[in-house]
């Protein structure tokens, strides 16, 4: 279970140092996010002002990058790597001193197709099983796959497409728990899952490359 420790809005100047091996997870509530005319103008001030932190930079002179199937970077020497993840109610930002993180954000109460996206994005098995219970449990083990998938497949930054079903975990488990990984994921042995709940309405999974330190987390209040 993470520990959240609450940041107020007014102190997000505060340098932060992050050293290698650690993990921070930010939860930034929609209801104090700053105004910005586009989802996309929004998440990149909220970035700027978080990741400004780690740096001895102001948040406008921060640069970023982009890996070929989309995954942002800092072009900063020594900066650490981070990645986030946004939906109504919020958004998560994880940030590691080493290693590659990996983040996924879902509503609790989003009721997907189930099983035609299991048929179509996970392993026959995965959808076997989903199929075989109830439609709420289904529900529940779809949304707690999704993010577990999505966000290995953001730690690595392929993008999802032809990844999903390739990123396997235990259908029952509340902690993602690998079963088989995809080619570039390199061993299990390198890789640490976590799953938070950073209010009742959401659930977030993280997946941690070459990082052992458990998570600290932040929230983001008035
Ligand atoms: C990773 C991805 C699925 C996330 O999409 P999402 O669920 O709509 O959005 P989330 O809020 O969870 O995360 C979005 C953030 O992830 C980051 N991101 C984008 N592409 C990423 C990638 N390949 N790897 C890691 N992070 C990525 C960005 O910071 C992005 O924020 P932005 O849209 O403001 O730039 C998607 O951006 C992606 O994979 N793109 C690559 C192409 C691809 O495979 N598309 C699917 C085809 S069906």
């Amino acid at each position: 279970m993470l520990h959240w420790q609450a940041v107020a809005v007014k102190e997000l100047g505060t340098k932060q140092s992050i050293v290698a091996d650690q993990v921070h997870v930010w939860w930034w509530p929609e209801d104090l996010q700053p105004f910005a005319a586009t989802r996309r103008l929004r998440t990149d001030v909220i970035l700027r002002t978080l990741l400004a932190r780690y740096l001895p930079l102001e948040p406008a002179a921060l640069r970023f990058a982009r890996e070929t199937r989309g995954r942002p970077y800092l072009l900063h020497d020594a900066a650490p790597d981070f990645n986030l993840s946004d939906t109504r109610g919020g958004c998560v930002i994880a940030v590691a001193g080493s290693g590659r993180v990996g983040i996924d954000i879902e509503r609790c109460d989003r009721a997907p197709p189930v099983v035609r996206l299991a048929d179509r994005w996970f392993a026959a098995d995965e959808a076997r099983a989903l199929r075989g219970m109830d439609p709420e449990s289904a529900r529940h083990a779809f949304l707690r796959m999704w993010t577990a998938k999505e966000a290995s497949c953001k730690a690595t930054g392929t993008g999802i497409f032809g990844r999903l079903a390739e990123w396997r975990f235990a259908i029952d488990a509340h902690i993602p728990t690998p079963i088989a990984l995809p080619p570039e994921a390199g061993s299990v042995g390198r890789w640490r899952f976590h799953r938070f709940v950073p209010a009742a309405t959401h659930t977030v999974a993280l997946a941690c490359q070459d990082l052992t330190a458990n998570p600290q987390g932040f929230v983001v209040c008035p």
